[in-house]
């Protein structure tokens, strides 16, 4: 064999087993094996050669390149990698990718910390459709065509006797026309009115409670929507209940809270007031009782609808109804 290829051969070797690392590994294949290697360039010398001596030495050169290239690849295997192939290397060290997780939406999340608390106390769970009758969202509660309650709500109209409902309220009704008391029922939903600016949005949520039995006082109302609120919020928070009107109960109040923004004192969001509004309630109206067929004789009851938007805002400080409804996620990951 040619002296010049022995020689290569040798110090290849020698090189190779020398390598420690996938570097080395790389620059060996570049010296050795590469375009430009020294392999390629012993091959390159075969025009200089006497003519009788070139097959021989092509044939040695080309076997010495596979030599080379077979006691590569076990090396590389050796080292456990692709060697050269640093890009394909696995590095089970590096830490993995996390992968983006879903959020709960903080009115979804408040809805359900609700229902959760009405649950808990008895309270069935019922849902029904957003586009609602005159009758339900209406007339059943004792607000008649042209009663001037009806100022109150900013309907969509879909015609003239279908509208989407403007109130959960439509729920007492369609629950009391199927079942005979005693109801302990709450119904979550989406309610709309047309109305749009800073603290209204055409569409927010509200849940309707209601308590139908015998005997059923205000007394049993302030007892639930106590602790309620105070569930809600915090034991210690400050309940009023403050005389008010709706058609559908008689008496009607609403119900505040203590400002869980500046404890009472007075600020911008309680209106300098120290209380903030949070649900309006009430016994149940005989005329309502009547029109579902309830004796109001023997039966009594209680209702009440609260804003889960509204709520959400005190919970978590929130002071603007619109950021519930841009769906900007670094709002909606906080929660
Ligand atoms: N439906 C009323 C509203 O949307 C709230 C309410 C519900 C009041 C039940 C009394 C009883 O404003």
């Amino acid at each position: 064999m040619d002296e010049a290829i022995e020689s290569l051969r040798k110090e290849a070797l020698a090189a190779l087993e020398a390598c420690r690392d996938p570097a080395a590994l790389s620059e060996f294949r570049v010296a050795y094996l590469g375009r430009n290697g020294a392999v390629k360039g012993l091959l390159g010398r075969l025009s200089e050669l006497p003519p009788e001596e070139r097959p021989a030495f092509g044939r040695d050169a080309n076997l010495l390149k596979r030599e080379l290239e077979e006691a590569f690849a076990a090396r590389e295997k050796e080292m456990g990698g692709s060697g050269g192939g640093d890009a394909d290397a696995v590095d089970i060290t590096i830490p993995g990718r996390r992968l983006p997780r879903g959020h709960f939406h903080p009115v979804s999340l408040v809805m359900d910390e609700i229902c959760g608390t009405f649950s808990a106390m008895g309270f069935e769970i019922a849902e029904g459709p957003d586009v609602e009758t005159d009758f339900y969202n209406f007339e059943a509660l004792n607000i008649p065509a042209h009663h001037p309650a009806r100022d109150m709500h900013d309907t969509f109209y879909v015609s003239e006797s279908i509208l989407l409902r403007t109130h959960t309220s439509p729920m007492q009704v369609r629950a009391m026309e199927e079942r005979k008391p005693p109801l302990r029922m709450i119904a979550p939903g989406k309610v709309y009115r047309c109305d749009s600016d800073v603290t209204h949005t055409p569409m927010f949520h509200q849940v309707e409670g209601f308590l139908v039995d015998e005997s059923v006082s205000f007394a049993d109302l302030k007892g639930v929507l106590s602790l309620f609120i105070t569930r809600t919020f915090s034991p210690d928070t400050p309940i009023r209940f403050r005389p008010s009107f709706f058609p559908f109960t008689e008496p009607s109040a609403e119900v505040d809270i203590g400002c869980v923004i500046c404890g009472g004192g007075g600020c911008r969001v309680c209106k300098q007031t120290g209380w903030l509004e949070i649900l309006g309630a009430g016994m149940i109206d005989p005329e309502v009782f009547r029109s579902v067929g309830y004796d109001p004789e023997e039966v009594s009851g209680f209702a009440f609808g609260l804003g889960v938007e509204r709520i959400a805002m005190l919970k978590y400080g929130i002071n603007d109804l619109r950021l519930f409804y841009e769906n900007d996620r670094r709002f909606i990951e906080q929660f």
